[in-house]
């Protein structure tokens, strides 16, 4: 009897600790499953951890997130948002517009968001004047990764021109090696895109096509060159490309068995996990065509509207969090990204950060910052899977190069 009642007392008061924690947990939906993902969520993890938080995980991989917002809707749907959100650009106004988003702004008047956070991100962060989201980074969209031992094996030197980057596949490919790591599915080639695009026609193009939706940039010559060389780059991918995941590229790259990947700076994350050095073991450069010019994508959390004051506590506690410099330094400085606001010090960063970090302050002051279309920056969902359609098809050889840039134009027009 004494020890069944003990027994009972453990029990309950198990429960009673389990459903005290669950008052303060956060139920996170996000898309960060690759190794260097998973090490920079790590970081936020722990930093809520030691609050007290307690973390609820819900990922569902899928660069660009198309699939996690698959996965929210429903969730929305059956009555049961997750708390916090991971989300990009244009879905986040999505969901406020919906009146599915909570109000923090009462955290960042206390915290003093409005000066720190630059106005391109603000313009996500915020909807109707209030803080709906908290923005945990600004990543890129117009890098080139390269294995520098490669390269140096073969001769190369880092290309500077776009002639000079189909040089330098040309020489990889003749050496019998995968010249460009690629991952085929629609948002890998869109993300490739975006730095086609600003190589062909810088960013006045770039906004008049994927910003302003013009049909005379859509379906114009430029165009017709940008789907051109992506027609180049498709000659320099290995027969397996189809359906690999981002980080498996990045992974040929990392062992040497590719010489290059267009990728997002989530790439460095993958890089930096396994132990390489930027400089040393690879090379950071954007597209090339491309310097001054900067595609971006801040990811940010949306904290849904919740009832009890306990849940209401965690999610302001959690967008402190995020965004306390120290946090978006150590965080960033894993996650490949840099800093949402303005006023963190480069010194923990390494050559490849530093640089992001000057890019994105060069970019901004010159005009040469640009959303990127490929996750969610430029415009609306619906015209960004229209853009994803045209892009992987023609990347698959299902029409030319003309019939790309026609195309483009008039599945944008149907969506828009
Ligand atoms: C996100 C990155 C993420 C990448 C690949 C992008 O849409 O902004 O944070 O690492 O997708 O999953």
């Amino acid at each position: 009897m004494r020890i069944i009642g003990k027994k009972m007392s453990v029990v309950l008061a198990l429960m009673a600790s389990t459903s005290m924690a669950q008052a303060e947990d956060v139920e996170v939906l996000h898309w960060w499953t690759s190794g260097g993902e998973a090490a920079a969520l790590g970081v936020l993890k722990d930093t809520l951890k030691s609050q007290g938080i307690g973390w609820i995980d819900m990922p569902v991989s899928g660069g660009g997130g198309e699939a996690a917002m698959t996965t929210l809707r429903a969730r929305v749907t059956a009555g049961n948002p997750p708390t916090a959100v991971q989300m990009l650009g244009f879905d986040i106004q999505d969901w406020a517009a919906e009146g599915a988003l909570g109000n923090l702004d009462d955290v960042a008047a206390k915290e003093g968001w409005d000066a720190v956070v630059p106005p391109a991100l603000q313009a996500f962060s915020k909807y109707d004047g209030h803080w709906i989201a908290a923005p945990v980074n600004v990543h890129s969209t117009n890098w080139v990764w390269a294995n520098k031992a490669v390269l140096d094996g073969l001769g190369i030197a880092q290309p500077t021109t776009w002639d000079e980057f189909v040089a330098a596949m040309q020489k990889v490919k003749d050496s019998g090696k995968t010249a460009l790591a690629h991952g085929g599915q629609p948002w890998q080639e869109a993300t490739v895109f975006d730095g086609v695009v600003l190589s062909v026609g810088g960013t006045e193009f770039y906004k008049k096509a994927f910003v302003d939706l013009d049909p005379e940039a859509l379906g114009g010559a430029q165009m017709v060159e940008a789907f051109k060389r992506m027609e180049t780059l498709h000659s320099f991918t290995d027969a397996n490309f189809s359906g690999r995941d981002w980080n498996l590229a990045s992974a040929m790259v990392i062992n040497g068995d590719a010489a290059f990947q267009i990728m997002g700076d989530w790439a460095k994350g993958e890089f930096l996990k396994a132990g390489k050095v930027p400089g040393t073991d690879f090379l950071c450069f954007r597209v090339p065509g491309t310097d001054g010019d900067v595609s971006f994508n801040s990811d940010q959390f949306a904290m849904f509207k919740v009832d009890s004051e306990a849940a209401k506590a965690a999610q302001a506690q959690m967008a402190a969090d995020i965004m306390s410099p120290t946090f978006q330094s150590a965080f960033n400085v894993v996650k490949g990204s840099v800093p949402a606001r303005t006023d963190v010090p480069n010194t923990a960063f390494d050559d490849c950060g530093k640089k992001g970090m000057a890019d994105l302050a060069a970019a901004s002051a010159s005009g040469n910052l640009v959303g990127s279309m490929a996750h969610g920056h430029a415009n609306r969902a619906a015209v960004k899977n229209a853009i994803y359609d045209v892009v992987t098809a023609a990347f698959n050889g299902e029409y030319d190069a003309e019939t790309a840039a026609k195309n483009l134009a008039d599945a944008v027009a149907a969506a828009k």
